[in-house]
């Protein structure tokens, strides 16, 4: 599925949607469309791109359900304006930033979808200090590139332990859904020499369903760019180690 479907489809049925960094508001356009919110505060930290969701709102006959608001983050957003919050397609420090910033608006969301282009782990470790649940990720393949849709609420329980290096690097989410697969898998993937190969064994398995062979991609690709670092740095050694450690533990 691709990246701006895959967004789609996580919202939940909502009053109203707040879409930090619109931007073209394709997903906005699409909820409308579909029904699944009944109207949208589209934001952006800039002009242009409020005038393009603007015009592309109008075009689409949607005016009466959308407020603009150009605001950087959620510094003039009010909450209680809305009860889905998304950030997508800005980078995963930026919507850290935003997140941690606007904390005290949170607890009005019923649920947050964070999309973030780059630097996964920097957001997963931000959501891992705030009062804030991952409940799920999943990822989109789009042109051969991969990114994570992370699906939080405004909750903490009181079990959740902080989240270990590899859980931070490789998803806490996709590696509770990667351990399940490999114990169900595991006459496929044992024997295996290395984690690689047990995640091509696993991969390769008929009864994978597509959306978690898009998890097993995400792995591979984090581990394969860990891989290439680990030459020079010690913490990836250390990295990779524990997740082959991880990896033989489930099969
Ligand atoms: C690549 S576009 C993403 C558009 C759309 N959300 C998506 O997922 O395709 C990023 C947009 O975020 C906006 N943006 C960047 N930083 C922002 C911030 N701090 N607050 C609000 N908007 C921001 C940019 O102006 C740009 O229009």
């Amino acid at each position: 599925m691709d990246r701006l479907t895959l967004i789609t489809a996580c919202i939940p049925p909502c009053r109203r949607l707040i879409d930090i960094g619109s931007d073209h508001a394709t997903v906005p356009l699409s909820l409308l469309r579909n029904g699944t919110c009944e109207g949208v505060l589209i934001t952006d930290i800039n002009e242009g791109p409020i005038e393009v969701a603007r015009l592309r709102v109008e075009a689409a006959g949607f005016t009466y359900a959308c407020r603009f608001l150009q605001t950087d983050g959620l510094d003039d957003v009010d909450p209680v304006e809305g009860d889905v919050l998304l950030i997508s397609g800005l980078g995963g420090e930026n919507i850290a930033r935003i997140i941690e910033r606007g904390i005290d608006k949170l607890s009005l969301f019923k649920r947050l979808i964070l999309q973030p282009q780059t630097k996964e782990n920097k957001l997963r470790e931000t959501i891992n200090r705030l009062p804030l649940s991952l409940l799920d990720e999943i990822v989109a393949v789009e042109d051969r590139r991969l990114y994570v849709v992370m699906i939080c609420d405004f909750s903490k329980n009181a079990a959740d332990d902080p989240i270990s290096e590899i859980q931070i690097e490789f998803g806490p989410k996709i590696m509770e859904r990667i351990g399940s697969l490999l114990r169900i898998s595991s006459r496929k993937t044992e024997n295996c020499a290395d984690a690689r190969t047990a995640l091509k064994r696993l991969s390769a398995d008929d009864a994978i369903v597509p959306i978690d062979r898009s998890r097993i991609a995400y792995v591979q690709s984090k581990y394969d760019k860990i891989a290439r670092r680990a030459r020079y740095h010690q913490r990836d050694r250390q990295l990779l180690e524990s997740f082959d450690r991880w990896i033989f533990n489930h099969i």
